[in-house]
């Protein structure tokens, strides 16, 4: 090799030692091998300076340099890059032993849950949802539901008037009334809301919720009542759960009833929960009196109706055993987190 070429090699060789990055070896190897500008390039361009008798000698001298200059700076290049890999796994290694953050989660308010649970098992009875208003008439509030201005019962909900006229409803039942005037039967709807009485002691408060039922149909009897209250306890207190009837009055159901369960704490033997007695009171219902169904256009002698009335707190509280209706209320994170589903 000449002694040009030589020098050229051990530049490269004393170069390539500075080299930091695969960057600088990409660089540096442009230096030499690039073919318009680096120095091996320009030594081919050279060769019409050559003698001729030299030229082949001179060609191949060029040729092994370049091929030794190509391997050589590649090699180089491969291990900057395996280095240079090591170095970003390094410095993006992470501790997986380390706590992971933890980002607190919310969940739903048990009267929503109740709410939603009460509602998904009887839309799986074929109901659908109807919302009334909460600012209600005198009228669909009491007198189309029988209770006319000077009907005792009236005194059995201390009510918030708004007017002579308007009022924040006491029950869901007035549902029943806007339901039966727009539609004639088959009806069978759930109607949950607020609803609002002037009551503040452990298990009352002066706002709560509550869940109406309503089907009017031909032939609907007791036993059909008592059919999907079964069905509804089992599921929301536990399939062993009975339920049971008694008498009781609403002035607008003609037999009115008050329901029990099975109380789902002690299996009916007694306790604290049941007051000794083996059965919990859950909800009011009975078979829609006939003057209530005339109220609203829809013949008593062809179709006939069930209804319920299902307070929403006082299922949450039995079901999450709370004896204070304030707690639903006060909206403290700590106890709400508790209060799911069981
Ligand atoms: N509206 C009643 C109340 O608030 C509950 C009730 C009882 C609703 C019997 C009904 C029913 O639909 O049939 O106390």
């Amino acid at each position: 090799m000449n002694a040009n070429l030589e020098l050229i090699k051990q530049e490269i060789i004393t170069g390539s030692e500075e080299l930091n990055s695969s960057k600088e070896v990409y660089e540096f190897k442009k230096k030499f091998l690039d073919g318009k500008t680096g120095k091996i390039g320009m030594l081919m361009k050279e060769m019409k300076n050559i003698a001729p008798e030299e030229r082949a000698a001179y060609g191949k001298g060029v040729n092994e340099l370049k091929e030794w200059a190509l391997e050589f700076l590649g090699g180089l290049d491969v291990k900057m890059k395996a280095k240079e890999l090591q170095a970003r796994y390094e410095a993006e290694k992470i501790d997986i032993t380390l706590p992971a953050v933890t980002v607190a989660e919310g969940n739903l308010h048990p009267i929503t849950l109740v709410r939603n649970q009460i509602i998904d098992i009887f839309a799986g009875m074929g109901f659908e949802i109807f919302e009334g208003t909460e600012i209600e008439t005198d009228y669909y509030n009491f007198t189309a539901l029988n209770t006319p201005e000077d009907h005792p019962a009236r005194d059995m909900q201390d009510t918030f008037y708004l007017s002579p006229e308007f009022l924040l409803r006491t029950q869901t039942s007035a549902g029943q009334i806007h339901v039966m005037e727009k539609q004639q039967p088959p009806i069978k709807i759930l109607s949950p809301g607020k609803v609002f009485r002037s009551d503040d002691d452990a298990t009352h408060s002066p706002m709560f919720t509550q869940m109406e039922g309503l089907v009017v149909d031909k032939n609907i009897t007791l036993c059909d009542l008592q059919g999907m209250l079964d069905e509804f306890v089992k599921k929301i207190y536990g399939e062993g759960t009975k339920t049971r009837l008694r008498p009781s009055y609403f002035p607008f159901t003609e037999p009115s009833v008050e329901v029990d369960c099975s109380c789902f704490e002690c299996g009916g033997k007694g306790c604290k929960l049941c007051k000794g007695t083996g059965w919990i009171e859950i909800l009011g219902a009975g078979i829609v009196n006939n003057k209530v169904l005339e109220n609203c256009g829809i013949d008593s002698n062809v179709y006939s109706g069930l209804a319920f009335g299902i307070g929403i707190e006082r299922t949450a509280m039995l079901k999450y055993g709370i004896n204070n209706i304030k707690l639903l209320f006060e909206s403290d994170v700590k106890v709400l987190g508790q209060l799911n589903d069981k």
